[in-house]
């Protein structure tokens, strides 16, 4: 916390928190693998630059660069021995001034880690999660930007995930403001027709994943056609293979939205992605190797 480290029962902030008031906060979820070279984090250089990028787009003063980023992290994790875990570096509008203007208060940073099984369930990666497509609309750039990763995006995703839960679904698929598919509330997804693999545009209002990217590389690899193209609602249920991509949710496929069984169920494509990117985060393909940071 704001460079130092600090128990976690003690890692405490004040209830007058400007950026718990007003969401005034950007993040980042990264996640280090066991390997047989000690502990690996994934394109830990990718995540830490996407947060120095948000900062940035909300005008936040960010007092720490990226090296001291990557130390603080790499630091965290051998103080903690936890070779496996999910990381959440923070920066936020701390303890201030209240009101809605965020200068008037200090930028506090911090990273915290925990262990963290698969987000959408270890079930779900193997056997696929059931969707619904949301009735919340994903904002967009006019109103919160979505390829900031600021907290107050997440108060749509958290409309979106409560409607998807309570309805008994497994996770929500959010359409943008022209009707056509964005991401689903925390994760990226992909389409798979007839042996060709699409994902919408960074153009349609959604966050540029890190997986999402590293599943586009795995595809170029496997030699697959590969789209970044807008796809409809009714092309959702036309799917052969539907999955999400995300640091906390991995590859997972959806076997089920609104009711509509996807493709056969089996996920050919699905599953050969899975295998590469299981390989790639535990540092099994020499070729995905500039990927991971090992810890010192
Ligand atoms: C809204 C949203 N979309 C997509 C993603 C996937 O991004 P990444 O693969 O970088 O974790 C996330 C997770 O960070 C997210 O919160």
């Amino acid at each position: 916390m704001d460079g130092k480290l600090v128990p976690w029962d003690d890692a405490q902030v004040h209830v007058l928190t400007h950026g718990l008031h007003y969401g005034y906060a950007v993040f980042e979820g990264i996640r280090c693998h066991r390997t047989e070279r000690g502990s690996a984090v994934f394109r830990l250089e990718e995540h830490l630059t996407r947060f120095l990028e948000s900062a940035r787009i909300y005008r936040m003063k960010m007092p720490f660069d990226l090296a001291a980023l990557r130390r603080a992290t790499l630091d965290l994790i051998a103080a903690n021995r936890v070779p496996e875990a999910y990381l959440r570096p923070i920066a936020f509008s701390g303890y201030g001034q209240m009101g809605l203007d965020p200068t008037q208060s200090p930028i506090c940073v911090a990273i915290g880690m925990w262990e963290w099984g698969a987000y959408l369930g270890a079930d779900g990666v193997e056997r696929g999660v059931r969707a619904t497509v949301s009735s919340w609309v994903r904002m967009d750039s006019r109103s919160l930007p979505p390829q900031a990763k600021c907290a107050a995006n997440y108060a749509n995703s958290a409309l979106a995930k409560m409607e998807a839960v309570s309805g008994g679904y497994d996770e929500a698929i959010l359409l943008n403001s022209a009707g056509v598919v964005a991401e689903g509330p925390g994760e990226n997804i992909f389409r798979v027709k007839h042996g060709i693999v699409s994902t919408p545009p960074a153009s349609s209002g959604i966050l540029r994943g890190i997986t999402r990217d590293s599943v586009i590389r795995f595809l170029m690899d496997e030699g697959l056609e590969f789209r970044r193209n807008d796809f409809t609602r009714e092309e959702l249920f036309t799917s052969d293979e539907l999955f999400y991509t995300g640091t906390a949710a991995g590859i997972t496929p959806i076997r089920e939205v609104d009711g509509r069984p996807i493709g056969t169920g089996t996920y050919p494509i699905t599953k050969r992605l899975q295998a590469r990117y299981e390989d790639a985060i535990h540092a099994r393909t020499p070729q995905y190797e500039g990927w991971l940071t090992f810890g010192t």
